[in-house]
């Protein structure tokens, strides 16, 4: 077996067997292959696709290019979600301590944001003290002891994804169903969990920008987890506009904490709330969603939730006064309004648009070396269907960066389109995939 066989063999479009898939995966991450022969055999497969086996080799081969976690000596059902990423989405950490409150053990393992998508641990890690970066050991004992954990990718877990995936930014093949399924589930595998939700997010804050699309990624990775024995559900939301009213990393644990108390807004607290009750089914805690859903609320209203919250953040070295009293955070130098300049009714809210101001606010990273401010953002006074009168707010601005919030300030105004016609509120949860109908 050779690299180049197997590149070519893609190349013109055959299918590859599981063994010359781990030659390939387990020579790379091992250093025995280049990154050309890998770069080559990425742009075949981007080009040539995998079937549903291929793929269900590619993410088992890359999944043990690591360690594997082990909780099979802890009790109860272990369960995680993902998200493929949008702006404003602070769903996980709403998420993970509501169904830990309820009894599931959530070892969470996340990413940093990158481009004009956020990411959970930048903005757990807004909490001064936070650390993301725990032990196995450290991780393993919090989820025996707490049921939550929340944490990065260590130097161990999936390297090939690592090495294979600043290969994929460097040479246009991440947009790839089979690549994109691979790396997303060997990470989630990994950390040993019994059932899966993904949020497969569409629109123009998401990596799918549109439906069809969505729904394959979303079937791919339905049919590739189960090849792999982990079941999964995946519902597809709405990424058309930001998750909540907010989109920066501060801003948005602050309206996680509003959300853990029961104050959250409608379209975060919505899609929250599915996800987490398809956890407690999938988990044979709730007969049917409708009822996960009525244990969800009473976890909020009686503050476990909020509880849960506060226990991982001091197992983790958070500093508790922010979350108790979140107004004493340190506020951004400049808070600047962006008006509407005319009277009517919002009828697109951009969210890539919102997504890139608040990385250049200075709340995001161009590459994954940037520092972040992490009091900078957008905070959202109207979303779509919403009325807005002339010179009223549509928008507020925090950042440090002077020289450029006039510029974001323009941007932000045409991120927002006003019209005469009066707007529904966004259709919000698209579909609901499971196995059977995938
Ligand atoms: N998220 C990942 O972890 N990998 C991808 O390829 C895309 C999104």
């Amino acid at each position: 077996m050779n690299a180049l066989d197997i590149i070519t063999k893609k190349r013109n479009g055959e299918k590859l067997c599981r063994e010359e898939i781990d030659y390939f995966i387990h020579g790379y991450a091992a250093n025995r292959l280049p990154d050309y022969q890998m770069a080559a055999l990425l742009m075949a497969v981007f080009f040539q696709g995998m079937d549903f086996e291929e793929t269900a080799g590619l993410t088992n081969s890359m999944l043990h290019s690591g360690d594997i976690l082990n909780f099979k000596n802890v009790d109860g059902f272990k369960i995680d979600k993902h998200s493929t990423g949008g702006v404003g989405d602070k769903v996980s950490l709403i998420l993970a301590p509501l169904v830990a409150a309820a009894g599931l053990k959530v070892p969470m393992i996340s990413g940093r944001g990158l481009g004009h998508s956020g990411g959970t641990l930048d903005k757990l890690e807004s909490i001064p003290g936070f650390r993301t970066n725990l032990s196995v050991e450290e991780f393993y004992r919090q989820i025996c002891d707490l049921g939550v954990s929340m944490i990065g990718q260590t130097e161990m877990i999936v390297p090939a994804d690592r090495k294979m995936y600043a290969l994929r930014d460097a040479t246009a093949t991440i947009e790839s169903i089979p690549l994109i399924t691979g790396s997303i589930l060997s990470k989630k595998l990994a950390e040993g969990i019994d059932g899966l939700v993904l949020d497969v997010k569409t629109g123009r804050g998401a990596f799918m920008q549109n439906f069809k699309d969505a729904e394959t990624l979303a079937t791919s990775l339905i049919r590739t987890a189960e090849l792999n024995g982990l079941p999964t559900t995946a519902l597809i939301t709405n990424m058309d506009q930001p998750l909540g009213n907010t989109a920066g990393n501060w801003l948005e644990t602050r309206e996680a904490i509003e959300a853990l108390h029961g104050n959250g807004p409608e379209d975060l607290v919505d899609v929250t709330f599915a996800l987490a009750a398809q956890m407690l089914v999938m988990a044979g805690f709730a007969a049917n969603v409708d009822q996960a859903r009525k244990e969800l609320q009473k976890l909020i209203i009686n503050g476990k939730a909020f509880q849960k919250f506060c226990d991982m953040v001091q197992a983790q070295g958070g500093d508790l006064a922010f979350i108790d009293e979140p107004e004493k955070y340190p506020p951004s130098k400049i808070i600047l309004p962006v008006l509407s300049e005319q009277e009517g009714y919002v009828q697109k809210l951009d969210a890539r648009k919102i997504g890139f101001a608040v990385v250049h606010l200075g709340g995001g990273r161009e590459v994954m070396e940037d520092r972040i401010d992490y009091a900078a953002g957008v905070v959202l006074y109207k979303k779509i269907g919403d009325f807005v009168r002339e010179n009223e707010v549509l928008a507020e601005l925090h950042t440090d960066r002077r020289d450029t919030v006039e510029t974001i300030r323009k941007d932000v105004l045409s991120a927002f389109e006003i019209g005469e016609e009066r707007m529904q509120k966004p259709e919000l949860i698209f579909r609901v995939l499971k196995k059977s109908e995938s």
